[in-house]
């Protein structure tokens, strides 16, 4: 399959990596030499070894000549005028969606704008360019998913970089996130087949990066990374934060804590240590978030029910329990048994021993295997419809009915993405 067999190299080869060593200490260049580059070995075309270092500092003249030298027509290097023009000079009403990092704008090419791109509907992400960590994202975005091509990995058509801005300019993709699918009111609640495909989807695509030739850890998996295709493909975007992992006999990778809260596997928030496995986690948050219908860690919620791994784990083990916990939104149209077997993977997945977490390729079989059953718990006498039974999820230990969702609240980043 072409996703897989086109193998992708390091990028921190040289001398550093991302964020803990030369990024903003070592400011002299590493880049490889000319001869290097022009015996480049097939199957991947132009690539060699470009680093963090070769472009963290560089003017963006240089940034452009590199990036140009070793994605070559893989990666549409745009202008800024070029992308003002196709957002309509990225009018609030072409809005997508805002990160902690930037806007996102939608934007149509042409056939006319560029030689090989085809006319297609694209975003863009401009990048709030204040201090050294928009570009760090910025260039770890494109290192990555310049060569990362995956069926469940947003494609990213190409890059500007001008001066002081920092563009990216995704393949469109018309869903929108999982966030806004599972969280927003005014959407319509997303079916269990859809949740299931969805979580296979985003499985896939992780299962891709850990089995990488060189392991990628993507570091902040959750529900507004995941973006989603006209047919609820999921594809992952977003891999500002994403991570070599660790090489020969090293167990982990250590890092400054970035992600983001309520994701983020708890060894890897009090040691630093990163490893596959710290995804695996997020992947069993997320998986929690599929099941209920609530967000990872929601403040408007009574205290013992803001984070929903404490919330929810004395639920997963048996159907019946589970059942007071299961999104009221899917009202009770969702497989019994296929979500006793989500729930007890998602349990499997937050363990806290990282040890104990399947690896992706299991958990995508494991899936994949919940998609032939049609128990409905609505057809099983399992699911009453009455405003006690089906309230469950939205009513506090004390009683009190709880508006769903009333305060809509963006987690909280681990180490704040947004600057001050
Ligand atoms: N390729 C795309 N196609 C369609 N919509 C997109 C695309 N990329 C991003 N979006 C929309 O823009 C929103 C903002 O994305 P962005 O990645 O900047 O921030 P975020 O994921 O919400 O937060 P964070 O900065 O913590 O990652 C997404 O939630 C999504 O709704
Ligand atoms: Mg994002």
């Amino acid at each position: 399959m072409r996703e897989s067999s086109k193998p992708w190299r390091p990028f921190t080869a040289n001398c550093c990596s991302v964020e803990d060593q030369a990024f903003f200490g070592n400011y002299s260049r590493c880049r490889t030499s000319k001869s290097d580059v022009s015996t480049s070995i097939a199957p991947l075309p132009s690539f060699r070894r470009l680093s963090f270092s070769d472009l963290s500092r560089s003017s963006s003249i240089r940034i452009n000549e590199d990036l140009a030298q070793n994605f070559g027509p893989d990666l549409f290097d745009f202008q800024l005028s070029e992308l003002r023009a196709i957002t309509q000079n990225f009018s609030s009403s072409f809005l997508l969606g805002e990160g902690g990092f930037g806007t996102v704008h939608k934007g149509y090419v042409d056939d006319n704008l560029r030689q090989g791109l085809k006319a297609q509907a694209v975003a863009v992400k401009l990048l709030d360019m204040e201090g050294l960590q928009g570009h760090r994202e910025w260039l770890a975005e494109v290192i990555f998913l310049g060569q990362l091509r995956h069926s469940n990995l947003v494609k990213l058509i190409g890059y500007c970089c001008e001066e002081e801005e920092r563009l990216l300019v995704y393949e469109f993709m018309p869903r929108g996130s999982l966030e806004n699918h599972l969280f927003k009111r005014l959407s319509v609640s997303l079916p269990w087949g859809t949740r299931l495909k969805i979580a296979i989807g985003a499985a896939k695509g992780l299962a891709f990066l850990h089995g990488a030739e060189k392991p990628v850890i993507y570091r902040d998996f959750k529900t507004s990374n995941v973006l989603l295709d006209s047919d609820f493909t999921a594809k992952l975007s977003d891999f500002g934060l994403a991570k070599m992992g660790p090489e020969g006999s090293e167990t982990h990778v250590t890092t400054r804590v970035m992600g983001t809260y309520g994701y983020a596997a708890p060894e890897y928030v009090s040691t630093g240590h990163l490893t596959t496995q710290s995804d695996v986690y997020s992947f069993g948050v997320v998986l929690l978030e599929l099941l209920t219908g609530r967000r990872a860690t929601d403040k408007s919620r009574p205290k013992n029910e803001q984070n929903i791994i404490v919330w929810a784990k004395p639920y997963l083990t048996s159907s019946r329990r589970l059942r007071c916990i299961m999104d009221p939104r899917l009202a009770g149209q969702y497989s019994v048994k296929g979500a006793k077997h989500m729930a007890l993977l998602a349990l499997q997945c937050i363990s806290l021993n990282p040890r104990d977490r399947p690896k992706m390729p299991s958990i995508v079989e494991t899936l994949e295997a919940l998609q032939h059953y049609n128990d409905m718990a609505v057809s099983c006498g399992q699911w009453q419809a009455s405003p006690k039974s089906t309230a469950r999820n939205g009513v506090s230990p004390r009683g009190r009915l709880e508006s769903r969702g009333a305060t809509y609240r963006k987690s909280a980043p681990v180490t704040s993405r947004k600057r001050n």
